[in-house]
């Protein structure tokens, strides 16, 4: 079901320097910081070959990742996104299965632009999921 991985996020405390490092120590083709006020995070896009590294700062009051921050001072891995065909079947055969889908369990409009899910990391080994309907 499960197809491309879209991208790895990584939450970082300083966006500004965690560009320079993509950019001028790695030698990665970044974005301009895009802010979504709407996900409380900036986005950064780092463009690889065969992915993407999405690089995210809290923004604003109530980020869902400033907690995350407060655990992982330095910052860390903070989701994988899969894409999938269709969002809802992938949805309600997960449902279905036992998982658990974050929020109301509608898809939202996502930083690219298209409809996600996130699933509970505690029922993925640990791991926050993304879901992108591709
Ligand atoms: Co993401």
């Amino acid at each position: 079901m499960i197809g491309r991985l879209n991208h790895v996020a990584i939450a970082v405390p300083q966006l500004g320097a965690a560009v320079a490092q993509y950019r001028t120590t790695l030698g990665a083709e970044v974005s301009e910081a895009l802010p979504q006020p709407e996900h409380g995070v900036t986005v950064v896009f780092v463009t690889l070959p065969n992915t993407k590294i999405e690089l995210l700062e809290p923004l604003g009051e109530k980020s869902p990742i400033a907690a995350f921050l407060e655990r992982n001072p330095a910052g860390g891995i903070h989701h994988l996104c899969y894409e999938v065909a269709d969002i809802r079947s992938a949805r309600d055969r997960l449902k279905a299965a036992g998982a658990r889908v974050l929020g109301d369990g509608e898809p939202r409009i996502g930083a690219h632009g298209k409809p996600v899910l996130f699933l509970h990391p505690k029922d993925f080994n640990g791991t926050l999921v993304e879901l992108e309907q591709a």
